[in-house]
């Protein structure tokens, strides 16, 4: 790329690199400099982020917020095919073509200070003890208990709109999938609407049957993250609206959307998930409230009382997370083991397959999260004394299955786990580790059964001496292919 630049260099630097973007294949995000014009910054976006930072006298270029808040919170945007020149004289921005565009400077109300480890070991682990907070921080101002009703105007469809709609698509990646898959049994249970989840990089490509009848709804922590925002133009293609639940003010995914449900996490540091996870449910939460109220699914009442309770839960986090040591114990237990599995059921499925997530991302143990269901279709044949057996056992539908699951699991000798909601009940006995979350609806388990598991995998990672930030061939945002 440099040497295609040096090519035009003739035209002077911004005509340059003007011309070699426009010979480019592929996805970049270009700051270039030259000895030529030591004056100039030029910097040109298609594909992963770019960000200018206005200080006090200085700009500055880098690929993500956090970069520059110790800085600046004065921030601008590169939108894919946008070019941006710095010089003494200020920021100017154009496209390819060199047509002249607008300069939408954004101010960033996260504190620098939030983005440091705050006296914990890890970001990781500072980011689990945020959750109350964060959860907090995302229902906050769209939940009225009196007369009781959510609040979701960000998402730019009128009740009528929302009404029309017969189908909702889900799709994300990675943790974000997981948080839609819960998405879904939310929207069917709480909005009456079926609901459909894709792992966007297999939607882009499917060929999926949707319209304007279909809501799609993307999940991002990030919302850059590159199958995504493929996933999105997708739908949109074939006229199905999109409105996104996000973490990131100004990410090119939200720039995309109809609507935005932002989640208010704060910056997430580590490469691990997990207080964006819990902000996504919770905004999948209010999402589903919104969808049964305007459709007449939900009562007020039952608005009020899941909302009610949806309060309570920042408490019952803070109540989990006193209990640290517990979940440490349980890690000291079995963090040399080779192979994991995590099983839950329902709305709880998702759990165990983001329990299992969080444990290979960062302790580089083999996990496999699994429906209840399935265990005897196959993953029991992995069963034996060396493996723990995590399982999710809470008052629902589906607990006398789960405790059959335990009593299988633990007649093949595993270490069995069980993180419950009844730790005093009868079948608890059969567990080597117990650990009690408190009781909530079981619309809501979702927010409380992730921290322990979120807990677990991070003491393990600790245990086994693992880099926790930035465990090895991850990023933060995958914004290639
Ligand atoms: C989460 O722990 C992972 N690092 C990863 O699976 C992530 O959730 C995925 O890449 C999607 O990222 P996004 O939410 O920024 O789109």
């Amino acid at each position: 790329m440099a040497h295609l630049v040096e090519e035009y260099l003739d035209a002077g630097l911004e005509e340059a690199v003007r011309r070699a973007v426009r010979k480019l294949k592929g996805v970049f995000a270009l700051v270039v400099i030259s000895s030529s014009a030591p004056e100039l910054i030029v910097s040109a976006r298609n594909g992963p982020p770019l960000v200018i930072g206005m200080g006090e006298g200085e700009y500055l270029v880098a690929s993500d917020v956090p970069a520059v808040l110790g800085l600046t919170r004065k921030v601008l945007h590169l939108d894919d095919g946008q070019l941006a020149v710095i010089s003494p004289q200020g920021a100017r921005m154009t496209d390819f073509a060199g047509k002249r565009q607008p300069l939408r400077v954004k101010k960033i109300t996260w504190d620098a200070t939030m983005a440091e480890k705050d006296g914990f070991k890890h970001f990781m682990l500072k980011e689990i003890y945020e959750q109350p907070r964060a959860v907090t921080d995302t229902f906050r101002g769209r939940l009225s208990l009196e007369p009781g009703g959510v609040f979701l105007d960000e998402l730019g469809l009128k009740p009528e709109r929302l009404r029309r709609f017969k189908k909702v698509h889900l799709v994300a990646c990675g943790t974000s999938w997981h948080a839609a898959l819960v998405g879904k049994f939310l929207i069917e249970g709480l909005a009456g609407m079926p609901a459909e989840v894709d792992w966007a990089s297999e939607y882009r490509y499917r060929d999926p049957i949707t319209s304007r009848d279909v809501l799609t709804v993307a999940i991002s922590q990030s919302g850059e993250t590159a199958d995504t925002l493929a996933a999105m133009r997708e739908a949109k293609s074939k006229s199905s609206p999109v409105v996104s639940i996000c973490n990131v003010v100004g990410s090119m995914m939200t720039r995309g959307s109809k609507g935005v449900v932002y989640t208010h996490a704060g910056p997430e540091i580590g490469v691990a998930s997990t207080k964006a996870f819990t902000t996504q449910l919770t905004a999948l939460i209010l999402l589903a409230l919104h969808l049964g109220q305007v459709r007449r699914h939900l009562t007020r009442k039952q608005v009020r009382e899941l909302g009610a309770e949806l309060m309570r839960i920042p408490g019952k986090m803070e109540s989990i997370l006193r209990r640290d040591a517990d979940i440490a114990a349980i890690a000291r237990r079995t963090a040399r083991a080779s192979n994991y599995l995590f099983l839950g059921r329902g709305i709880n499925y998702p759990i165990a397959l983001e329990g299992a997530l969080k444990l290979k991302e960062i302790s580089y143990i083999h996990a496999e999260g699994y429906s209840g269901g399935e265990m005897k279709h196959g993953p029991i044949a992995l069963i034996d004394s060396k493996m723990p057996v995590l399982t999710l056992v809470v008052h629902d539908k589906v607990r006398q299955k789960m405790t059959s699951n335990m009593e299988e699991a633990q007649a093949r000798g595993a270490t069995l786990i069980a993180i419950t909601d009844d730790g005093r009940h009868p079948s608890m006995h059969k567990a080597e580790e117990v650990f009690t979350v408190p009781r909530t609806s079981p619309w809501l388990y979702p927010l409380l059964l992730s921290l322990p598991l979120q807990l677990l995998a991070y003491h393990v990672a600790d245990i086994r001496g693992c880099d926790i930030d930035q465990p090895r061939n991850l990023a933060k945002s995958v914004t290639v292919e």
